[in-house]
């Protein structure tokens, strides 16, 4: 295994992540490990990852000093370049300009890292200090205009560094990098696959486990799904799954869960069913963020109240993804909606947290889950938010307007499935924006509610652009939502992207 320490950079599961591409498994570690505890991991290889801070800080991070005696080949990127500089005796500077985003170096010597690459290539930069002087016994492998030693390398110790980040897409030949370093520096072998991460998630979750016992909210999401097959598929009935029926779920859905997870993988899983709990506090509130606020806390009263009736549970299990804990850990982000999903439990509930996922990003989640045998509707299921339709029927909520949304949303994604375009979007769904408007039904005036149809491109959610559906699929979908869902008797199409919009109205 290659055993990665964590100098603070945004990119550093990244890194672990494009390791596991590979097939080469690999861990994160704090960079105060020390040089006998590293050793006991056995790592074939060690690489150092970036980070914000300067090698000259009061403060800044090193490394146990010992740990470049080990004999372990050691890659260093960005910040970790710097800190095997100065701890090994070169050079470290400000640079006088923080060079950041796309660059590009020539190989003036080649290293391990740029076998069979070509001379000049595309990279991704992001540093205020850069390495001036190479320590001894060290060459200068690539330069760059405003960062004349962009790598350098000790080819007797093994030791490589990088000013530019190879883990990221933009650095054009960094997988290439990062996978000679572990292969032919380090001499791994890439066997390891999904089903290892399965056996050793299940492994490791025995381990902790042992006889206690784990509750876990389960919504039918991709996340919470994912988790729940994997406890159940490790610790058996020692799992209780809750599904909290808030009423603001899709048509069908509710149902739909309880087959697949009571009669497909025979788990123990309780239904509340709390839509009048849900519905009567909401009642005449048309606030957004008091209505996050109050499913919230209704859902956490909920689950409370089941949890209390269980007894022996010592754990809560989440299905926490490592994009949630890099969203949520920026102090200074500010809050543009309040998220609600289990997030506010623990606290609350004096249980060991189990967070199997956490390392892992959306889409290896994904292919966790069609590992472990969720059927592919599941796993490739479209993102549906914790407040549900709630947050779709803008303004207050009756049950008759949670209707109209309902019935729409379900055309909608029929239409979408039938024409086969439900991987080309990555969510779509139908709005209620509470205007009413005049038409013509059936040779009368109506003065009937409009329904919004929302449909967008993303990577992660983050960002978003409007869907380009076919016009034939808009039209066809606009005919069956005014001609068989009642009260509707306008159809419209929202072109915004995200910013400024958001994907949700609410
Ligand atoms: P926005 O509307 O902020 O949404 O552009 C970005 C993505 O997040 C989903 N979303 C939520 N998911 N709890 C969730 O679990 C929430 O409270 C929540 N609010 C929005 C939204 O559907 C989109 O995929």
């Amino acid at each position: 295994k290659i055993i990665v320490l964590d100098f603070g950079s945004q990119y550093n599961q990244l890194i672990t992540r494009r390791l596991r591409e590979v097939g080469v498994y690999s861990e994160l570690h704090p960079n105060n490990i020390t040089a006998n505890e590293l050793k006991e991991m056995n790592p074939k290889g060690i690489i150092l990852s970036g980070g914000p801070g300067s090698v000259y800080d009061d403060h800044a991070s090193q490394l146990d000093p010992a740990i470049y005696e080990l004999g372990v080949p050691i890659l260093g990127i960005c910040y970790g370049m710097q800190v095997m500089a100065k701890q090994l005796g070169g050079d470290v500077t400000k640079a006088t300009n923080r060079e950041y985003g796309k660059a590009s170096i020539d190989i003036q010597q080649s290293s391990a890292l740029f076998n069979g690459l070509p001379h000049q290539q595309r990279v991704w930069m992001s540093h205020g200090d850069l390495v001036t002087d190479v320590p001894e016994g060290f060459v200068v492998n690539a330069t760059n205009e405003s960062c004349p030693i962009a790598s350098f390398s000790n080819q007797d110790k093994q030791f490589y560094g990088v000013q530019f980040h190879p883990e990221v897409n933009h650095t054009e030949h960094g997988n290439d990098m990062l996978k000679q370093f572990v292969y032919d520096v380090c001499g791994c072998v890439g066997e390891w696959t999904m089903d290892h991460v399965v056996d050793m998630q299940i492994e490791q979750i025995r381990d902790e486990v042992q006889g206690r016992n784990v509750l876990c909210a389960l919504s039918g999401g991709v996340d919470s799904s994912v988790v729940a097959v994997l406890l159940h598929k490790a610790i058996g009935d020692q799992l209780t799954c809750i599904f909290v029926d808030h009423g603001l779920l899709r048509k069908q859905e509710a149902d739909d869960v309880m087959t697949m997870f009571e009669d497909g993988f025979n788990m123990n899983v309780i239904k509340v069913d709390a839509q009048d709990r849900f519905l009567s506090k909401l009642a005449g509130v048309s606030d957004p963020e008091q209505k996050r606020k109050i499913i919230g806390n209704e859902f956490i009263e909920v689950f409370d109240e089941q949890a209390d009736q269980l007894t022996n549970i010592d754990y809560l299990a989440q299905g926490t993804l490592y994009t949630d804990i890099i969203e949520s850990g920026t102090e200074t982000a500010q809050t543009i909606k309040s998220h609600h999903n289990v997030g506010g439990l623990p606290e609350q509930m004096n249980l060991d947290l189990i967070e199997p996922l956490k390392a892992l990003f959306k889409d290896e989640v994904r292919r966790l889950g069609e590992q472990l045998g969720i059927p592919e509707h599941i796993v490739w299921r479209q993102p549906f938010p914790g407040p549900g339709l709630g947050i779709r029927v803008l303004g207050d909520i009756t049950e008759d307007k949670l209707e109209i949304v309902r019935e729409s949303d379900a055309i909608l994604r029929e239409e979408i499935k039938w024409n086969d375009l439900e991987r080309d979007v990555w969510q779509y769904f139908t709005v209620l924006p509470g205007i009413q408007s005049v038409g013509v039904q059936g040779d009368e005036r109506s003065y009937n509610h409009t329904v919004a149809i929302r449909a967008v491109t993303s990577v992660d959610g983050m960002t978003s652009d409007w869907a380009r559906l076919p016009w034939d699929v808009l039209e066809k979908i606009s005919n069956r939502i005014t001609n068989e869902v009642n009260q509707v008797n306008r159809v419209v199409y929202d072109i915004t992207s995200k910013p400024p919009s958001t994907i949700e109205w609410e």
